[in-house]
């Protein structure tokens, strides 16, 4: 089946009992028993719940996994990840990679014992040189969150073939419409679905999708040990945001480059960062392992006062953290996103003060360009 089709009938079906086609929302905690432990295949709905459950069979089709298994958010996904890891063993991440993601692993699972090294997954050598005997997961987030740099998945998983790695692919910025991790080599995927997956900013969840069912096991018997659950209304409202997704993806592909375009050729913009553009350093990767480049654009204003200023101007665009939605939002990353990063870190990775992201939405891209043009008149 094609993408579209899928993401609008895969896991679903027609209730048999009343016929309704769109998938019931189903409040229940708990379910009855014939007798002890004979029941329908559902006892609890923190182990299992079947709007939950078409949800994880949907995301298993988009990304061409076998299994799909959702989270309260794309951090509690992330979470119950490292929560399989055991003391003394080691995770290695993109260092250009979202604020919460350094923050759980240096602030959190540090102090359990599981150490993190983040190093630019785009150099393989680096990575290689990160990786050591206790090395378990290499996570790699591609395009990264806020500077959209590419990683290579078909040669991160050639690099670790043969070890004891899980690689995870964090392909929340991309979504299965554009980029599918696993067909190019990765074991797991991660969301953060609270982002494109649901799409118009009103509902968070995380998931966690791959193939081998015994890391099924592993992370469900976490999931439910752990119990950072996503709700059945939550798996409801990402259900319906899925639908929609390939149109717009489309659309949001369409006016992010138009947008990049001008800002790139816009004498105060100091850098723009886009892969579909010619200038972006891996712009070839782009065409040969994502299906379009995204709706995010970053840019650098030059200074905190400039960026300051371009978004106090903005009459559409939202001064907010989160993306990947129907509006428009932008995005301050050194002050809000990723604060929680040094900032000798940051600044390494091209967080700058002057570094705006933006997360273009479905408004008319004729409005979008005019008011990004009065937030760099504001500039000065
Ligand atoms: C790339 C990426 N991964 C993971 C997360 C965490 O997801 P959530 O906010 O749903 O916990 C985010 C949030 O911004 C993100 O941008």
């Amino acid at each position: 089946m094609g993408f579209s089709t899928d993401a609008i009938h895969a896991g679903h079906g027609i209730d048999p009992v009343t016929g309704a086609v769109v998938t019931p929302l189903h409040l229940t905690t708990t379910y009855a028993q014939e007798e002890p432990g004979h029941h329908k295949g559902y006892d609890y709905s923190r182990t299992i719940n079947p709007t939950r459950q078409v949800l994880e069979q949907n995301l298993a089709a988009l990304e061409k996994g076998t299994w799909g298994l959702c989270f309260a958010s794309g951090m509690a996904a992330m979470s119950s990840l490292f929560q399989t890891l055991k003391c003394g063993e080691k995770v290695v991440a993109s260092d250009n990679c979202y604020g919460g993601t350094y923050r759980v692993l240096r602030k959190v699972f540090a102090h359990q014992g599981i150490a993190s090294e983040f190093v630019s997954t785009q150099d393989l050598e680096a990575l290689e040189e990160a990786m050591d005997d206790s090395t378990r997961v290499v996570l790699v987030e591609t395009p990264t969150n806020p500077n959209l740099g590419l990683s290579d998945i078909r040669a991160i998983a050639d690099l670790i073939r043969g070890r004891q790695v899980i690689l995870c692919v964090d392909n929340t910025f991309a979504t299965p419409y554009l980029q599918r991790p696993l067909e190019l080599g990765a074991d797991l995927v991660i969301h953060s679905m609270t982002k494109y997956l649901g799409g118009h900013s009103d509902a968070m969840g995380g998931a966690l999708i791959g193939l081998s069912p015994e890391l099924r096991d592993k992370l469900a018997f976490i999931q439910n040990a752990h119990g950072a659950i996503l709700s059945p209304f939550e798996s409801w409202m990402i259900l319906r945001g899925i639908k929609t997704l390939a149109v717009r993806m489309d659309r949001q592909c369409k006016s992010a480059l138009e947008i990049a375009h001008y800002l790139e050729d816009h004498p105060k913009v100091q850098k723009v960062y886009f892969p579909g553009l010619k200038s972006h350093p891996q712009h070839d990767l782009a065409l040969s392992q994502m299906q379009g480049f995204g709706g995010i654009v970053s840019f650098d204003t030059g200074s905190l006062d400039s960026a300051t200023k371009f978004s106090a101007a903005l009459k559409i665009g939202v001064l907010a953290e989160s993306l990947g939605a129907v509006e428009t939002l932008v995005n301050h990353p050194a002050i809000m996103t990723h604060g929680a990063i040094p900032e000798a870190d940051r600044l390494r990775s091209g967080i700058t003060a002057g570094l705006l992201r933006i997360s273009v939405g479905l408004e008319d891209v004729e409005d979008l360009l005019a008011d990004f043009a009065a937030g760099l008149d504001a500039m000065g």
